[in-house]
């Protein structure tokens, strides 16, 4: 049976899932790169780094795998959004790449939304953040002119890993998105951005839909990986949209929540694009034509690991976790916000802090554990609430994914504090499973994502709301969402020290 391959190129691995046309894993591989930070605030990585992972995971996949080389029929990708590689006229790699975690780009950030804040949003959907691709390429314009005077090609990460392979630059829609250079509605780049920030138009890919064609896989590395056969390569999306499609969010009234380190609150968009006037990222979905919104908790499961390694480091998680549920909910009035490292939704604020807010002697350890994963949970809701109120969504559903679905009492504190139900993926293979899904959609073996998922994806129950704890919470939410503004005045003085 035919196989398909889905590279995630994520912030510190490479990873590749190798499926066959049922859905059945078929095969893994693993290859880690480091981070470099040569100051503070400042992350990045050498492109080349992510080629050798990939010679890494063929090569183990061609030794792991026995009919690897006669089954690969196609590749996609899924990639850390945001990060700028910029490529010399010859095609070279002219400096490390500067990651969406990367965030010197505050000035610039300052200046594109005093001189073109609200055209950016109108085109774009989305305000200028340290994270995303624009502000990047003006801090290389500002900073590195002699190296700017070299640029010709600018990509995203899992783009330029698919040049290397195919030896063709494109960039799909919903990577795009993230760079601040694409119009969203028109998906086509904005020439009007592109003016304003003097970035000539050549410098930037062909655009194509994510289960799109960019080419074959170059007949040199087809060779040195014992692949006799063509293997067609696809564009693929940005990560948060391959989670997406790998979690089978295909529909506006299902939603995903997903906690890792950064906690991400998200929602599949039909055509006819909400306002949220940047309160939301909005971006466009790697299913053709459609859309989605999402919102950022920085510290999500960041949050918990600070809490454990600080106060009880020689605890695992499941005995800090061990009899919150015994608890009720509200942690007998203490909250804690989950602003460590600041905040981006629903306040797009670097300066605030976390709190915990009503520490009592009654207060044990695990009233603190609990919550802190109450704090992380009402983080998320905002960006639920959002959703709700500004485009009148509501969500029957929610698949929840990451370290927030390996514990069963958090699984019922989201279904409580979502009010919704809350299922979990079977297996969780991460956004790797939708990049191989837009392959296993773009080679035709489905007609298009919502059926490949009905093979690729399925469901295990995770939590229905308990009508007594949303009550509970619903009179809590509100008390939550005061305690950012109650205590920005204290963070901004922290800072004026
Ligand atoms: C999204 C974002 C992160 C990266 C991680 O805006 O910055 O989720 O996509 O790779």
């Amino acid at each position: 049976m035919a196989y398909v391959l889905g590279l995630d190129l994520g912030t510190s691995a490479l990873k590749g899932l190798l499926i066959d046309e049922k859905g059945t894993i078929i095969g893994s591989a693993t290859a880690d790169y480091p981070l470099i930070h040569p100051a503070s605030g400042y992350s990045e990585q050498d492109p080349n780094e992510w080629l050798k992972a990939c010679e890494q995971v063929f090569e183990s996949l061609q030794t792991t795998v026995a009919d690897f080389g006669e089954q690969l029929a196609g590749i996609s990708f899924s990639g850390q959004m945001h990060s700028l590689v910029v490529l010399d006229e010859e095609q070279r790699v002219l400096r490390n790449a500067i990651l969406w975690n990367d965030v010197r780009t505050t000035t610039q950030c300052e200046t594109i939304m005093a001189d073109f804040g609200e055209e950016l949003l109108a085109i774009t959907k989305n305000i200028a953040l340290e994270g995303f691709t624009l502000p990047k390429i003006l801090w290389i314009q500002e900073n590195e002119p002699e190296l700017w005077g070299k640029v010709r090609h600018i990509l995203l990460p899992k783009d330029y890993l698919g040049y290397w392979l195919t030896g063709t630059m494109h960039m799909d829609y919903s990577d795009a998105a993230g760079t601040l250079m694409l119009d969203v509605a028109e998906k086509q780049w904005s020439q009007a951005v592109l003016e304003q920030f003097a970035i000539p138009s050549n410098y930037l890919p062909k655009l194509i839909d994510s289960s799109g064609q960019t080419g074959i896989l170059q007949p040199n590395l087809a060779e040195k990986y014992g692949i006799q056969q063509e293997v067609k390569i696809f564009a693929g999306g940005a990560d948060n949209a391959c989670a997406a499609i790998g979690a089978g969010i295909l529909s506006v009234e299902t939603g995903m929540v997903s906690i890792g380190t950064s906690g991400v609150f998200l929602s599949y968009e039909d055509q006819q694009l909400p306002t949220y006037q940047g309160k939301l990222h909005l971006f466009n979905h790697g299913i053709k034509d459609r859309y989605y919104s999402m919102g950022v908790t920085l510290a999500a499961g960041h949050s918990l690991s600070w809490f454990k390694d600080t106060f009880a480091a020689d605890l695992s998680f499941e005995e800090l976790l061990a009899g919150i549920d015994a608890i009720e909910p509200g942690a007998e009035r203490l909250l804690f916000t989950p602003y460590i490292v600041g905040e981006r939704t629903p306040h797009v604020d670097s300066q605030i802090r976390g709190s915990f807010i009503g520490i009592d002697t009654n207060h044990t350890l695990t009233h603190f554990a609990k919550a802190v994963l109450e704090g992380i949970t009402f983080s998320l809701k905002d960006s639920q609430q959002l959703m709700e109120t500004i485009a009148g969504k509501t969500f029957e559903k929610i698949v929840s994914v990451g370290g927030g679905a390996k514990n069963p009492d958090w699984l019922q504190m989201q279904a409580d504090i979502f009010n919704s139900e809350i299922v979990c993926l079977t297996a969780e293979e991460g956004p790797g499973l939708g990049a191989a899904m837009l392959a296993a959609t773009g080679l035709g073996w489905f007609e298009d994502l919502q059926a490949c998922s009905e093979t690729f994806v399925s469901y295990r129950p995770g939590a229905l709301p308990n009508p007594q704890n949303v009550e509970k919470y619903q009179k809590l939410y509100p008390i939550y969402q005061k305690v950012y503004g109650a205590t920005k005045v204290i963070s901004e003085a922290f800072c004026d020290e």
